[in-house]
């Protein structure tokens, strides 16, 4: 039998991702240990396990390198990449905003030329010129966007808030809600037709472990 190659986000989905692959029967005691090593195999179910960075499990699904990936809405809104998005995990719920110094409250729709900070600028562009039919300056960033805001080099920043956490410790407040987020479960468009009957059997298994926590 061939190899199902998965494609997990690393860092805190992967752990979750993992739990829920250990509950249906697969074996990721080799990923829990901490190493450097990035292909795990589950040899009994012929299955791999490839950790990679959140922004590159698209990546990794569409072109086929991996034949199922566990990856935030978030990472799949930003990436447009041509997979079936088949389940929404329910885990790492957290939503996507605008957020800012609280004066900003009001004004964020009626300025010009409003300087957004942010990871997510295909996001944040979609959002602005789609939804709300406003042309703003987009500033790309690659983490502690929450600084831009406070040294002058955006307005506001649209970011993932989960706890709030981040925002409060630095004086910043939601502004507007975007779009809410959390884990999915994404499949290669060939891998579904060529492994039809071993990827409905792990979907089979993830909705029931969804349907049991309800
Ligand atoms: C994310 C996000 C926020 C923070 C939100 O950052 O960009 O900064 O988490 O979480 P909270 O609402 O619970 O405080 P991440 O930890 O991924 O690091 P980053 O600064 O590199 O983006």
């Amino acid at each position: 039998m061939e190899y199902l190659t998965i494609a997990l986000a690393k860092g805190r989905l992967a752990e979750l991702a993992m739990d829920m692959f250990t509950a249906i029967g697969m074996d990721c005691s080799e990923m829990k240990e901490k190493s450097r090593k990035l292909i795990f195999t589950d040899e009994k179910n012929k299955v791999k396990f490839i950790l990679v960075k959140a922004s590159d499990v698209p990546t990794y699904v569409e072109y086929g390198a991996a034949d199922i990936g566990i990856v935030g809405k978030d990472t799949l809104l930003e990436e447009g990449r041509n997979l079936y998005e088949m389940i929404n995990l329910g885990f790492g719920k957290c939503r996507m905003c605008v957020c800012g110094k609280p004066e900003m409250k009001d004004k964020i729709f009626m300025m010009n030329n409003l300087k957004v900070a942010s990871k997510y600028t295909h996001i944040a562009e979609k959002f602005f010129r789609d939804e709300k039919g406003q042309t703003v300056e987009l500033i790309k960033l690659n983490g502690s966007v929450e600084l831009a805001p406070l040294v002058g080099l955006s307005d506001v920043i649209v970011d993932i808030v989960e706890s709030g956490k981040t925002l409060y410790e630095n004086g910043l407040d939601v502004l507007y809600e975007v779009c809410e987020l959390s884990a999915w479960f994404v499949v290669n468009r060939v891998s579904m037709k060529m492994h039809t009957e071993r990827i409905m059997n792990i979907v089979e298994g993830f909705n029931n472990i969804i349907s049991e926590e309800k």
